[in-house]
């Protein structure tokens, strides 16, 4: 696992966007694995940048979100689709329909489920994935017990999650309480793997993901046992880990 500590966020983002540019460039029908979240944010701005000034092309690429919140509309301002749109798929080349969110609305969820993993498959498998982490150490709507072997299903969130995410809700009651997720066996599947993470609040959950031992009951320690992960934090985000990690990447990601 290579760990990247940057001084700033900002840094951070940048730094995040030239690794997926680079695959963008190096394989342009690449296959990205998306978040969403406060921490992605950056990233897709810079990324925007780079579309509207440098040219960075996302005409044939394909991109697939990790989760979604169960019952919310693709034009809910609070769903997963909606931010994806807002953040970035509406700013860039991308076609709309080269761009896949699990759907909170369908019918029949396992069903669903299962579909976007035959999805991801069909479309040859994810080249870069790109990640947050909870500060309870989650990755997607992967909560603390999720199997580390688990795939793309219906996920009850966390309380801790739901608080988390309830700033951005008019009331607690208002807060989904289940997700479609992609499971940790999707997501190490990933040819390369990005995390990223700011602030002080998810000092702990950077530590445990990096340092801790492999266990379920911090679901991004499994990451340890993917070849080819960069962690990149701010100085904050850094703050418990114990090793001594440069402030730049040792090797360049390139596409498949
Ligand atoms: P955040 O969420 O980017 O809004 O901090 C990350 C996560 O919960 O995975």
């Amino acid at each position: 696992m290579e760990v990247v500590v940057k001084e700033t966020a900002e840094q951070m983002s940048r730094l995040a966007a030239e690794m997926i540019a680079d695959v963008v460039r190096n394989k342009p029908r690449c296959v990205l694995g998306l978040a969403t979240g406060s921490t992605p944010e950056g990233t897709y701005e810079e990324l925007i940048r780079m579309h509207k000034e440098d040219g960075l092309d996302f005409s044939q690429v394909v991109t697939f979100n990790l989760d979604e919140y169960v019952g919310l509309p693709g034009n809910h301002d609070q769903s997963y689709r909606y931010f994806m749109n807002d953040r970035l798929f509406d700013h860039v080349n991308i076609r709309p329909e080269n761009t896949h969110v699990p759907d909170g609305m369908a019918d029949d969820i396992p069903a669903h489920c299962r579909e976007y993993e035959e999805m991801i498959d069909q479309a040859g498998g994810i080249d870069l994935q790109l990640l947050g982490i909870g500060g309870n150490g989650h990755i997607a709507f992967n909560e603390p017990g999720s199997s580390l072997a688990s795939r793309t299903r219906p996920k009850t969130l966390d309380e801790k999650t739901r608080q988390d995410n309830s700033r951005f809700f008019q009331s607690m009651d208002e807060v989904p309480k289940y997700a479609i997720t992609m499971g940790i066996g999707t997501i190490i599947e990933a040819e390369r793997i990005i995390l990223l993470a700011y602030k002080e609040s998810k000092a702990r959950a950077v530590s445990c993901c990096v340092e801790g031992p492999v266990t379920a009951m911090c679901p991004s320690s499994a990451l340890q046992l993917h070849p080819a992960v960069t962690v990149i934090t701010d100085k904050a985000a850094a703050g418990k880990l114990k090793g001594d990690y440069p402030d730049e990447p040792r090797r360049l990601i390139l596409g498949r």
